[in-house]
């Protein structure tokens, strides 16, 4: 019996880590995770909290409560980041170009260079970006299949026969998959809400509301995911058929209507990454291992900047009989 959920953040961890800075994080090394990954979340805790907290200033000065932790905690995540970036300084890290190395490479071009602070708050933004997003997607993923069947019936027959250890056929050859992946994010958006800061000047919104610059403009993909005049009446139903068109092709929808990952300019740079990623963590295990949840353990989620289970994605793994 463990928690799927831990296993996803410590296996995105060290993707994103291998992808963008050329170097594992060790996360699934050993049983208890890593002091780095602890205080990472930690932070993470601390800042959604200060949120909505209007007092934070006051207890993180007079250092109350969680926010004692705080300074010890970013200190414990910032020192792992300087390590990694002087293990790539002194080229002890994979033999191939990262992403970190195609923004250095485009800003040399452009005649700037990066402090290591700035390289530092980089790394803080892709591992946040890239790692908690995608391992709460692959948990309520993974649990929609468990809960229904006959879906995990359908994606059993799209393995069939594939080279599963390929990744182009992961990326390309799965879109009943794919669409388990969408609609997961539809109705359980990793980023359930965000704000945006008008800051240039005053505009109207499509509906005619009046937005002035200084506002703070929240909008939340979680309310939008289940609102019936947006999906229709079964929108609180896990429908993977919804995000497929006749063709057996992926359909497409406004970035208005799913704003799962974000939109326009800023649409998610990682959406291709994470799908592909989401997919590899499915097929691999559930080739293998047969899955049952763990009884008596409800399944709701963690008020938190990410969509977590709260508590965790707890189940009972036996070898794969057939
Ligand atoms: C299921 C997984 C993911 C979801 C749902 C997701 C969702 C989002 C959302 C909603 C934003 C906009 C945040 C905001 O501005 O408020 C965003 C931005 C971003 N995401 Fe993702 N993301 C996922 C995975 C990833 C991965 C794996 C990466 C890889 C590095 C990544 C990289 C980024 C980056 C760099 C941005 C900033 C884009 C910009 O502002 O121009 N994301 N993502």
């Amino acid at each position: 019996m463990f928690d799927i959920q831990d296993i996803f953040a410590r296996a995105t961890m060290d993707a994103i880590g291998s992808i963008a800075f050329g170097q594992e994080i060790g996360c699934l090394d050993s049983v208890d995770p890593p002091a780095f990954m602890v205080e990472f979340d930690r932070c993470q805790a601390i800042t959604h909290k200060r949120m909505m907290d209007p007092l934070w200033k006051f207890k993180s000065f007079f250092r109350v409560g969680e926010e004692k932790h705080f300074t010890s905690s970013m200190k414990v995540v910032n020192d792992g980041i300087y390590k990694l970036l002087s293990n790539r300084k002194s080229g002890n890290c994979e033999n191939r170009k990262t992403v970190l190395d195609l923004l250095e490479e485009k800003a040399t071009k452009d005649g700037n260079s990066f402090p290591d602070s700035v390289l530092r708050d980089i790394v803080w933004d892709f591992l946040i970006a890239g790692r908690d997003t995608t391992a709460c997607a692959s948990s309520w993923l993974f649990y929609c299949l468990l809960q229904h069947p006959d879906v995990l019936a359908k994606v059993y027959e799209e393995m069939e026969g594939k080279d599963i250890s390929k990744f182009t056929t992961v990326l390309h050859e799965f879109p009943y998959l794919t669409a388990c992946c969408l609609e997961t994010e539809r109705l359980y958006p990793s980023v359930p809400s965000t704000f945006k800061g008008v800051k240039a000047h005053n505009f109207t919104l499509p509906n005619g509301i009046k937005v002035e610059s200084g506002t703070s403009l929240e909008y939340s993909p979680y309310i939008n995911g289940r609102n019936p005049q947006i999906w229709g009446d079964d929108c609180l139903e896990w429908k993977p058929e919804r995000f497929l068109t006749e063709n057996n092709e992926i359909r497409q929808f406004s970035q208005g209507q799913y704003p799962s990952f974000n939109g326009g300019p800023r649409l998610c740079l990682g959406k291709t990454m994470a799908l592909l990623e989401m997919k590899r963590l499915i097929i691999n295990l559930f080739s293998q291992f047969d899955f049952e949840l763990v009884p008596n353990r409800p399944i709701t989620y963690k008020v938190a900047i990410i969509l977590w289970i709260k508590d965790g994605l707890w189940v009972r793994a036996t070898p794969r009989s057939k």
